[in-house]
């Protein structure tokens, strides 16, 4: 067993760019016409994924020196596709792109990896359906799955019921190229990447607050958007794992820089700062209509916190770290309202629950709800985190590592590579031997 050496924190990162909204200025920019120039786009598997998936629509994609150079073919321009579109194992780029090609008169087959191949489906195509796309799917939900899609596709209301920002963003990306108006409702708001950057991009349409939780939208289609340059803000769900490493690791000290500052995105430090997290949040510059800016992080002395499910849209992301958060805090926290979580990556609450029982926190699953009791007792025997090929249940028990007192084994390390191919370098750069 390889003893854990003891770190503290301490410098400052600049986090790379933000997965949902890198996936998001590739298609876009794939959607209007002209050239576009993307600076920080996030270079990891799921990325490569979604870039993959346009150039095999005939969109034209290089990198020239840091910057990622997109020219889009217009609202209808895609083309008829040669081969299968491998999405890998992003949803991101399965659900969004599902919802872009459909109103295109084109037939694309989808699929993915094992794990993506069993992440539900219909959520999204039962609307593109009832809008006269054709689907047919693997055992009624699954990927493999085709889509024939359609100039024709009708402009219909869509009340989504199950927050979802992919849902809500496939909805969208097809009424772009739809011939009148199409109305989308979502129930509780989520992720709202797509709205700020086609508002960036000059494209008109309604947004309606119904109630405090739920959005409206109106779109009259189709759409001549004009290729703009786009910078991509920091990821703030990556910027988690580094912010709980901060705060659970003993006199560490620590800044994020270019972090993502939008509001459905950063619930977690809310939750955090009620578990007695010093952190400190400066709003610096707009980034492509985002928010952006830095966060200070101290180590501190967390406590266990209730969290209801109405959050849960905001932070399904971050649960894997906030059970990191909760398994050092003082007293029992309680995860409300996970059903969702289920269907992620991996299952993240059977995920969470086993390695937390295989690192001896006291750890409940009650219905969909989480409960750890936090504890500073930390396992003396060899311990293998089963990621689950999943990247954010590895970064997680990696972060927790950092005050184990031997080094932890991963089945898979390779998974980190779908989110951010930088986290070790990243992580080791903040190193110091902590040697009081
Ligand atoms: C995402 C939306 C969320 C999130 C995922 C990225 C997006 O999924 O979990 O990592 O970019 O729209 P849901 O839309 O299924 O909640």
């Amino acid at each position: 067993m390889t003893k854990q050496i003891k770190y503290k924190l301490i410098g400052s990162l600049n986090i790379k760019g933000d997965k949902s909204i890198s996936h998001r200025s590739l298609i876009l920019s794939s959607l209007a016409i002209g050239k576009a120039k993307i600076s920080n786009l996030l270079e990891s598997e799921d990325i490569f994924s979604t870039i993959k998936v346009l150039r095999s629509l005939g969109i034209n994609i290089e990198k020239k020196s840091s910057q990622w150079i997109v020219i889009g073919n217009g609202t209808n321009g895609y083309m008829q596709p040669e081969q299968t579109l491998d999405c890998g194992n992003s949803g991101t780029t399965a659900r969004l792109m599902m919802g872009a090609v459909c109103s295109n008169p084109i037939f694309c087959t989808f699929t993915g990896d094992k794990s993506l191949n069993k992440r539900p489906m219909t959520r999204v195509t039962d609307f593109l359906e009832k809008a006269g796309a054709e689907v047919t799917l693997t055992n009624k939900n699954y990927f493999p799955l085709t889509v024939n899609g359609s100039d024709e596709i009708l402009p219909l209301i869509y009340t989504i019921t199950k927050p979802s920002a992919q849902v809500k963003s496939a909805l969208i990306l097809a009424a772009l190229n739809t011939m009148g108006k199409t109305t989308i409702i979502e129930k509780r708001k989520t992720r709202d990447h797509t709205e700020i950057l086609l508002k960036y991009l000059d494209v008109k349409f309604q947004t309606k607050l119904i109630n405090k939780r739920a959005n409206k939208y109106i779109f009259e289609g189709p759409y001549e958007i004009k290729s703009k340059n786009i910078y991509v803000a920091g990821d703030p769900s990556s910027a988690a794992f580094f912010i709980v490493a901060a705060l659970i690791t003993p006199n560490s000290k620590i800044t994020l820089k270019n972090v993502c500052l939008n509001k459905t995105r950063i619930e977690y430090i809310n939750v955090l700062k009620k578990m007695g997290a010093r952190i400190k949040i400066k709003k610096e510059k707009n980034k492509a209509g985002e928010v952006t800016g830095s966060v200070k992080v101290e180590y501190s002395n967390l406590k266990g916190v209730a969290i209801p499910g109405k959050l849960s849209p905001y932070l399904i992301d971050e649960y894997p770290i906030l059970s990191i958060a909760a398994s050092v805090a003082k007293g029992v926290t309680r995860m409300n309202g996970l059903s969702e979580l289920k269907y992620k990556e991996s299952d993240r609450i059977k995920s969470i629950f086993e390695n937390l029982k295989k690192l001896k926190i006291n750890c409940k699953v009650v219905n969909d709800n989480i409960i750890i009791k936090g504890s500073n007792k930390r396992p003396n025997g060899k311990v293998t985190i089963k990621t689950q090929h999943d990247h954010r249940i590895y970064a997680a028990f990696k972060t927790f590592e950092l005050i184990c007192n031997h080094k932890l084994k991963f089945d898979d390390q390779d998974c980190i590579n779908i989110s951010y191919p930088e986290f070790h370098k990243h992580l080791d750069s903040l190193k110091i031997e902590n040697d009081n």
